[in-house]
């Protein structure tokens, strides 16, 4: 079938830029794209007023309409209360001792966190990651969940009181079990967030070797509840890329590696530049502009919240560094920074194009779809190609040169039918023309300073 769209008359073969997809060369296994409402965001997003919050899920969640995320962060709390954006713990009360039985108070909301996973489950998301910042402070070395501190009974962190490896993971257990009475499955979890720093809030110190000695003893626990089937280990969310490499190394070294699901990094201390080693799928699970001040824009100067920043980012974690998910720190709150991807305002909520940057990827580019090989491509180009499980392949392209018209040969797609998505400043995900010709050549337009996802389906 052959389509012919607007764009028809001004493809110029003479000028078109080859591209080629190699559906035989694939590399690592999707499984999406995501964000956090931790520390009481989801509260904002859930006290928003009725259409606002709409809107928002939507830009979120929705594959017709917005990002088409698939993984969501929850917080699991370690805090003794609610001030601030604490996320409180659900079992406040020191029992007396690691051998005595932890009493817990869950009221069936978490921080709206658990609304929100209601919400994404209904619009199709698959994968519910749970992250404990610290456990209790009076299971740690230092008395509090904040200011580092370490879980007695790790190598080198002695208390007094005991050891209380077993009650932190009974206590992670239980809250993946208040979860499941709420009709939600976690599906990851994991017990460390940026061990190498020591917060003002929940906040809990970890190295590898000490990681290792706590997934010895979550494992199993996990597996005596009967969740070891459907429950992974994710470890260990450290600051930055090379020290996640580091810790994960010091996993394998303490024989524990074998018993995690996924490794988990942030990218504030260094970036996703390299594939971590190891034979697990690995997350970029937390990164934001923290500081700058809130841009909604696509491309301006390069600044460090644009649009077109976070689609290089996002495909350099991919392609540069082995990466199957790719998180922002927070989807939507208040505030003047881009800490977030969708700001609130007076009640109304505004997308940012780093928001329209991960729909690029996230809509088209669904769980369990593998990564393919792709060569050509200008030199101002960036391009990478998935195939769904449905059958569908996902062309990505990311232009900082100025505008030219595409040639794509993606195997054998004659009978298969094109649409082509555009975001540049102009443009959030609008579809625009593409074709396929009758040898299963895709053409289309590539606008300066862009980026446009083409997809195939038969
Ligand atoms: C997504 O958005 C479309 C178009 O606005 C709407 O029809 C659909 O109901 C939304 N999907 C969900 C799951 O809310
Ligand atoms: C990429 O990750 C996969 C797991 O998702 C792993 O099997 C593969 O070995 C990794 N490749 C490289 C080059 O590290
Ligand atoms: C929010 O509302 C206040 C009071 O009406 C107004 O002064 C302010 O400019 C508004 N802020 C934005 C970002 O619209």
């Amino acid at each position: 079938m052959r389509l012919i769209g607007t764009f028809g008359a001004v493809l110029a073969p003479l000028t078109s830029t080859q591209i080629t997809v190699e559906l035989s060369q694939t590399y690592q296994t999707m499984d999406g794209f995501g964000f956090s409402e931790a520390f009481q965001r989801s509260n904002q997003l859930h006290e928003l007023p009725e259409d606002s919050r709409q809107y928002a899920l939507d830009l979120l969640f929705n594959t017709t309409s917005g990002a088409g995320m698939t993984i969501l962060r929850n917080g699991i709390g370690s805090s003794p209360d609610s001030r601030s954006d604490w996320m409180a713990t659900i079992a406040p009360q020191n029992p007396g001792g690691p051998n005595a039985e932890l009493q817990y108070v869950w009221d069936g909301d978490d921080n709206s966190q658990v609304w929100l996973s209601k919400k994404a489950l209904e619009y199709g998301v698959t994968t519910i990651y749970a992250n404990a910042w610290s456990a209790p402070g009076y299971m740690k070395t230092n008395g509090n969940d904040a200011n580092g501190g370490s879980l007695c009974g790790v190598s080198g962190a002695y208390c007094q009181s005991g050891d209380w490896r077993q009650s932190y993971a009974d206590y992670l257990v239980q809250y993946i079990k208040f979860y499941q009475q709420e009709g939600i499955q976690i599906t990851h979890v994991g017990f460390l967030n940026e061990p190498e720093l020591s917060t003002s809030y929940a906040s809990m110190l970890s190295s590898g070797t000490q990681a290792a000695d706590f997934i010895k003893v979550l494992s199993p626990t996990l597996e005596a509840a009967g969740l070891s089937e459907t429950v992974g280990i994710n470890c260990c969310d450290a600051e930055g890329w090379n020290h996640q490499g580091q810790m994960t190394n010091e996993i394998r070294n303490a024989g524990a590696e074998d018993l995690l699901s996924v490794v988990t990094s942030h990218s504030y201390t260094s970036q996703p530049s390299n594939p971590i080693n190891t034979p697990h799928r690995v997350w970029q699970t937390e990164y934001a502009d923290l500081q700058g001040a809130w841009d909604e824009n696509w491309y301006g100067w390069g600044g460090a919240g644009e649009g077109m920043t976070w689609a290089n980012r996002i495909f350099d974690a991919i392609t540069g560094a082995n990466a199957s998910g790719y998180l922002y720190w927070i989807g939507v709150q208040g505030g003047d920074t881009n800490s977030k991807l969708i700001r609130i305002s007076n009640g109304s909520v505004s997308p940012s194009k780093r928001l329209w940057a991960f729909a690029q990827f996230s809509r088209f580019i669904r769980p369990g779809a593998v990564r393919v090989g792709i060569s050509g491509g200008g030199w101002n180009m960036k391009t990478s190609a998935f195939l769904n499980l449905d059958g569908s392949v996902s062309v990505q392209v990311i232009n900082s040169g100025g505008a030219t018209s595409l040639s794509i040969k993606v195997g054998d797609m004659t009978g298969s039918t094109v649409t082509a998505w555009l975001t540049d400043n102009s443009h959030d995900l609008d579809q625009i023309d593409a074709e396929i010709g009758s040898d299963g050549t895709v053409s289309g337009n590539v606008p300066g300073q862009s980026m446009v996802t083409f997809v195939t389906s038969s």
